[in-house]
């Protein structure tokens, strides 16, 4: 595999989405086998792309049933494709999910039928705006059971700060591509968009490439 970072795209099944992927699945893959449940239970991966995350995750917790779900319909057929070339049967068909349209969020009122232990989302910060921040709060509150997480990965702000001068090379990066909500958003407006929801940071685990792995659990 080559290590030459192909120009910035965000588009789910572009090259540059595909190189960050194969560079932070297998840290992620470290903090999931500490964290997902040992018993059996439901996953749900919110703005799944490409589904390479989901389909690299799901071998090693055969015990475990996964869902992903993207609002853009338009990369179901590549879930598809990957979970049948790697003969993942612990991963559901993909479902539309829209963090800014309620009415797409499985259905939250049935909790016995959707509950899920956790719930994660890679990469999506920087290429969205903060508010769906709100949503995917609002979301994670309907649909994680009583003792389950939201993991959110990306690279951050913290407090108005950033981490590394890389951050801000890449937040300058994406703030001069001219679309307004890209870049760097901030663990505090995160956090604030938690609080109204009822959950709270509950642990930050710096990753590689200075990145972060934020958990949320109930307060
Ligand atoms: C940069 S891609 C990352 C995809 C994947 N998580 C990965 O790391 O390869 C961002 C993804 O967020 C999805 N997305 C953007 N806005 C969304 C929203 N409001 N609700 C759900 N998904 C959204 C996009 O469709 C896209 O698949």
């Amino acid at each position: 595999m080559s290590n030459d970072k192909p120009p910035l795209d965000p588009h789910p099944l572009s090259e540059y989405v595909a190189w960050a992927g194969n560079r932070n699945r297998e840290p992620l893959l470290g903090v999931l086998k500490e964290k997902l449940p040992k018993d059996n239970g439901q996953i749900l991966e919110l703005a799944s792309g490409s589904g390479m995350h989901i389909n690299y995750f799901a071998p090693h917790f055969e015990h475990l049933h996964f869902h992903p779900t993207d609002k853009d319909k338009d990369v179901f057929d590549n879930i598809k494709k990957l979970s049948i070339e790697h003969g993942n049967d612990n991963i559901a068909d993909p479902t539309h999910l829209d963090l800014t349209d309620p009415d797409t969020w499985f259905n939250a009122a049935d909790r016995e039928a959707n509950t899920f232990a956790v719930i994660f989302c890679i990469n999506i910060f920087q290429v969205a705006p903060i508010s769906i921040a709100d949503g995917m709060m609002e979301c994670a509150s309907k649909l994680l059971t009583n003792d389950g997480f939201l993991l959110i990965y990306g690279p951050f702000q913290i407090g108005g700060t950033f981490s590394t001068e890389s951050n801000q090379d890449f937040h300058n990066t994406l703030s001069s591509a001219g679309v307004s909500e890209w870049g760097l958003k901030d663990i505090t407006d995160l956090q604030a968009a938690a609080e109204k929801h009822g959950l709270e940071l509950n642990e930050k685990i710096d990753m590689p490439a200075n990145n972060f792995s934020l958990v949320f659990t109930r307060k």
